[in-house]
């Protein structure tokens, strides 16, 4: 066993994969992005993503993790030889996308444990119309402090979590907890779907639209795949760093890619049936589910206590993600810079606590911040928009780079194999060698040429 620590079994490093998998990416932002980016097309692509590219730089990622025993930039350090700028960018851009991500993650795990708050006192007891839940909503963001404060608190947890060695706590808390959510997102579906005017909302999420496609929908459902299944950033490296020679690396990347793609599945099937119900728009952005969510509650038996389980549940899946994001660049600074665990915790904090602040007020709170001058959007579409699809883009092409052209492709194949059959050995070479980068590639291209063509 490696002195950095391992996980305790194979099941506890599939939860512990699955978990920061599985988190407010697939049952936020995945059923906002859908909504904003055409619905079934998006759907499409996405799913396209997850198996041609994030599967692959998925094994990738592990593979250099476990082989290296480093987090990201030791990793390229140990393994490009040459130690060129361009490896080393590319593990400095991982960090710096773990510390925004961090940052901006935290601020709508706040909001859900602001929502906790507020259905624990009974303000979605009674059905609700639209607008007033769209007023709650906005009297709830624009509050300067208490977004604030709930931003820290949720960075304040993750940190504890990652000193306080209560880690195994939150993986053996996941265990039972994860199937628990599944299985709620399931009844809420249900609800969602034989809602009065639901049709509308499941024909735009399961009959593609053709007309829907541009740059910014490809882009964005690739981002969204690759955020969703936490790559792109080195957090997968930084976790096959801890990972035991004995562990079968395709078996347990592929239950991670499916418990992630089923989860992100199931809550549109939540969520856009029941905008289509609400008569609500589907391009509300990230505030989308926090309007929905409550609405469904208010019309459904028991909806007091299926949303105190929701909201707890949602919470608990953001920590086990973000406690993934953060660890990162607290291994950067542990293993490159030697530093004492506790310092870089501290450290990473303040630094999340310092970003993510002016996008926690950036939904009403700050008017400069909520629309900023030229861009017209807010510092949070900026910041979530650059370091969620764009950066993990980049990130996610020069690993499966890394792994193909520059390190060993036949290592990397006897790595996974290792006590196994590795039954997808040729076509993971191929894709990753080919596929996945040109994919990438070519939307990036794609992107900025329709765009530039509008
Ligand atoms: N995949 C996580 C989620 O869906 C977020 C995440 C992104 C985690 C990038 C790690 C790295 O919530």
């Amino acid at each position: 066993m490696s002195p950095r620590g391992s996980w305790s079994s194979r099941i506890g490093f599939i939860l512990a994969g699955a978990g920061s998998a599985v988190g407010l990416g697939s049952i936020w932002r995945f059923p906002y992005m859908t909504g904003e980016n055409g619905g079934a097309v998006f759907v499409i692509i996405y799913l396209v993503c997850c198996f041609l590219i994030g599967y692959p730089v998925m094994l990738a990622e592990l593979t250099l993790g476990r082989h290296s025993g480093k987090n990201p930039v030791g990793m390229f350090k140990k393994f490009s030889k040459d130690n060129s700028v361009l490896w080393k960018g590319v593990g400095g851009l991982c960090v710096a996308s773990g510390l925004v991500v961090f940052a901006w993650y935290s601020v709508i795990a706040g909001w859900v444990v602001g929502y906790l708050y507020k259905t624990a006192q009974g303000t979605f007891n009674t059905r609700l119309s639209t607008s007033v839940i769209d007023e709650i909503f906005s009297n709830f963001v624009s509050q300067p402090i208490l977004v604030m404060f709930l931003h820290a608190l949720i960075i304040a947890a993750t940190a504890f979590v990652l000193t306080g060695g209560v880690k195994g706590g939150i993986e053996i808390l996941s265990k039972w907890l994860m199937p628990l959510l599944f299985l709620l997102l399931i009844i809420l579906a249900i609800r969602s779907v034989t809602l009065d005017g639901a049709m509308e909302g499941i024909r735009f999420y399961l009959y593609p639209d053709l007309s829907k496609i541009n740059g910014t929908v490809v882009l964005k459902a690739m981002g969204q795949a690759l955020f969703s299944l936490s790559l792109g950033m080195g957090t997968m490296i930084t976790y096959g760093s801890y990972l035991s020679k004995k562990e079968n690396i395709p078996s347990s990347a592929m239950w991670i890619t499916i418990c992630d793609i089923w989860v992100s599945l199931l809550a549109g099937f939540v969520i856009l049936p029941a905008v289509a119900a609400m008569g609500g728009s589907y391009a509300e952005g990230p505030v989308l589910i926090f309007k929905v969510i409550p609405s469904i509650f208010s019309q459904m038996p028991g909806g007091y206590f299926f949303g105190l389980g929701f909201f707890m549940l949602l919470i608990i899946a953001a920590l086990t993600s973000t406690v993934s994001i953060m660890e990162v660049p607290v291994a950067y600074f542990v293993d490159e810079r030697r530093w004492p665990r506790k310092k870089a915790v501290l450290l990473v904090t303040l630094i999340a606590w310092v970003i993510g602040t002016p996008a926690a007020l950036s939904h009403g709170a700050s008017s400069l911040l909520t629309s900023l001058p030229i861009l017209a959007t807010s510092f949070f579409d900026v910041i979530s928009t650059l370091f969620g699809d764009i950066s993990l883009s980049i990130g996610a092409f020069f690993i499966a780079v890394f792994v193909a052209w520059k390190w060993d492709l036949d290592l990397a194949a006897e790595e996974m194999r290792h006590n196994g059959r590795f039954e997808m050995e040729t076509a993971w070479k191929f894709c990753i060698k080919y596929v996945s980068p040109v994919i990438i590639l070519v939307i990036f291209i794609f992107t900025l040429w329709t765009n530039f063509m509008s």
